[in-house]
């Protein structure tokens, strides 16, 4: 456990928008980022800033158009965001917002620390101004003489202003650069900024004549002017922590890492430090920078192009579900492509599949087996070494913010405590046996570290699953090192399991109405009824249907191997005064010297079939449940051989 402390921003999401895909993306990486150091050192080691920037003309241009005040559209707009995260069960320490006067306050101390050193002066400048962007453009800057993101032309605007002197701190900047390989990740982030490096730096314009625009904090040396946008939002970052005096200034500004995307990539690697240099004050040990969401190749921008609700998935599919995608699918600095069927695909095979199974047929059969209790048994160990392997793994992936790379390793864990059941069966041994015991609670031990591993990236799952699991110890303060502990050091001398339902039901991929659900592509969304069927057949038969399909009771007169196969066996059958030939593989559950005299139910009508050379005509039924154990379907009284099931 780390002693040090831990202190993680994501931007400050604009007000003009509701909350969607990208916003709630970043903010679902620094929770999981978040409760992953919390497990490794403790909440009072950690902080996790996040909140909205509400200042400037797009905020008042967005409260106009509904007739609003701009305070009152803000309030609203960032009382959204702050719902939806709730909603999401992100849990920063702090939600700020722009137009909080302690946020106002450090801005203005801020401004005069600089305006004193001498780092701020007055003067005139022309420039292309995009309103959208709320910033001047330079020539070389614009596309086609457009703003490279609006795509519209931007006003040309010429008037006095303040100025920081932002091109004094560039040789400063690319040294510090230079010297922390690390400082912008990753690498091809670092690598855009020294190259825009190349090119002198200007200074930054930081001011807004208040005849213009009134919607900012005005500037504590002339108010005739406000700051707004950059000079205002970044300083967040430092006032939510009481900057300058605060003990949380202190304790976290030390170790403190952004996390943003792509799209800011310029004011954080440029404006920021450079402006923290001017006050005295060192910069954050890391940015960390994400890729972009895109639908259908379109980038999911602010002002233009298709939205992805995170409510309208996370109440489709689960809160866990959405999340697990978004960590899942993205590689930390690319872009990734958004998709509904993509995310119904993982959560039916990584999420249903690999980790639901797993976890319901472990405790399956411990209830069956055991009643839901185990006592200790010698731990034999097997798996120790692979959750060692996964801690290392993820922790190492954690370090670099490879959020992807982790749950796959996670997964790797997974799949091998599926492999080591396949191969142990504990469904087909004696329950009394000590090496089934031993294998069920080797299983049910590395659930419990998978689980434990799970609270950052799925903390209503793992949740439950340690409840069924029946770990006592209180979940919020589980710490990266019970992940070691067996049974008894987890105060467990007996370790009492509880049966959950099914984790994640699978979804049907192939329900029309999900294709474009929640994208924002189709105005109509499925209902949720239809989003969550739990296992339901796949289609419904009339009667008629199912009229079709000829059930008999079959009796079987003899059964031996077929040569060559692991599982078929060859059954003569009688089904009243005729005989057939029928291929079951079941020969693992029933073995040939098993079967003579059993009335077995048998869908007579079926298309006769070659299996290793034998016809057969006919199939037998069998049940088979989640933990993969068989049963053969009889009759439940002796009835007379040929007799029809209705
Ligand atoms: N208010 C500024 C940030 C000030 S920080 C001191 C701002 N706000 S924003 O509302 O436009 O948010 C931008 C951020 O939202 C991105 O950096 C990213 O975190 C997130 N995303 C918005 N769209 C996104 C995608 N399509 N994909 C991934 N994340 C994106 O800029």
């Amino acid at each position: 456990m780390s002693d040090e402390t831990f202190y993680l921003t994501t931007p400050i999401y604009y007000v003009n928008a509701t909350p969607h895909l990208g916003h709630a993306y970043t903010t679902i990486l620094a929770d999981t980022m978040a409760r992953f150091q919390t497990l490794r050192r403790g909440p009072e080691q950690v902080y996790f800033l996040t909140g909205t920037d509400e200042h400037g003309d797009k905020i008042v241009q967005a409260a106009a158009q509904g007739g609003e005040s701009p305070q009152a559209y803000a309030d609203r707009i960032s009382g959204i965001f702050q719902e939806t995260w709730k909603r999401l069960g992100l849990a920063p320490n702090q939600f700020i917002r722009t137009t909080s006067e302690t946020h106002k306050r450090a801005v203005q101390r801020f401004l005069q620390q600089i305006y004193d050193a001498g780092d701020i002066y007055f003067g005139e400048y022309g420039g292309h101004y995009c309103f959208g962007c709320e910033r001047f453009y330079t020539e070389k800057e614009l596309q086609d003489s457009k703003c490279p993101d609006h795509q519209t032309v931007p006003t040309f605007i010429k008037e006095q202003n303040y100025f920081f002197r932002m091109g004094k701190y560039q040789d400063w900047l690319i040294d510090h650069i230079r010297r922390h390989p690390d400082f912008i990740r990753p690498e091809r982030f670092r690598n855009e900024v020294l190259s825009f490096l190349k090119e002198p730096l200007e200074d930054l314009c930081i001011s807004r004549p208040s005849t213009r625009l009134t919607w900012g904090i005005p500037l504590p040396f002339d108010d005739r002017y406000v700051t707004y946008v950059w000079f205002d939002a970044l300083i967040n970052y430092i006032s939510a922590l009481d900057w300058p005096d605060g003990k949380a200034f202190r304790s976290f500004w030390p170790t403190a890492q952004h996390l943003i995307a792509k799209d800011i990539l310029k004011p954080h690697a440029i404006y920021w430090p450079t402006m923290l240099k001017a006050a005295g004050l060192p910069p954050c040990r890391h940015l960390n920078v994400h890729g972009y969401w895109k639908i259908e190749e379109a980038k999911m921008s602010k002002s233009r192009g298709a939205v992805v609700r995170p409510l309208d998935l996370a109440d489709k599919y689960g809160v866990d579900a959405f999340r697990y995608f978004v960590l899942r699918e993205m590689t930390f600095g690319l872009d990734a492509a958004f998709s509904e069927d993509a995310l119904v695909a993982r959560l039916n095979a990584d999420l249903a599949n690999d980790l639901g199974n797993l976890y319901s047929r472990v405790l399956k059969l411990i209830q069956r087996y055991y009643g839901g209790v185990m006592t200790r048994v010698p731990d034999n160990g097997e798996l120790a070494d692979a959750v060692r392997g996964t801690v290392a793994d993820v922790t190492a992936a954690m370090e670099r913010f490879a959020f992807s790379e982790a749950l796959a390793a996670i997964w790797n864990l997974i799949s091998a405590t599926n492999k080591y059941l396949v191969s142990n069966e504990p469904w087909k041994r004696d329950p009394e046996d000590a090496r089934t015991k031993a294998v069920l609670l080797t299983a049910a031990e590395t659930l419990r570290a998978i689980a434990m591993l799970l609270l950052p990236f799925l903390p209503q799952t793992a949740e439950r699953m340690l409840l069924g699991l029946g770990v006592s110890k209180p979940i919020t303060s589980i710490r990266f090192e019970d992940v070691f502990l067996s049974s008894p050091q987890m105060g467990l001398p007996e370790w009492r399991v509880q049966e959950v339902p099914s984790l994640f039901p699978r979804i049907q991929p192939t329900a029309p109405s999900l294709q474009s659900a929640g994208t924002g592509a189709k105005p109509s969304r499925a209902g949720k009824e239809s989003a969550t069927v739990p296992e339901a057949p796949l289609e419904q038969i009339t009667i008629e249907e199912f009229r079709r399909v000829d059930l008999r009771v079959a009796e079987v007169i003899e059964a031996e191997a077929i040569r060559g196969s692991k599982k078929l066996v060859k059954l003569r059958v009688r089904l009243n005064d005729e005989e057939r030939t029928v291929v079951a593989g079941l020969k693992e559950h029933y073995p040939p010297e098993s079967w003579a005299g059993k009335r077995i139910i048998l869908v007579a009508n079926l298309k006769p079939t070659s299996l290793m050379g034998v016809t057969s005509q006919g199939m037998v039924l069998a049940a088979e449940d989640d933990t993969g154990r068989i049963v053969l379907l009889t009759s439940e009284a002796p009835i007379s051989s040929g007799s029809k099931v209705r």
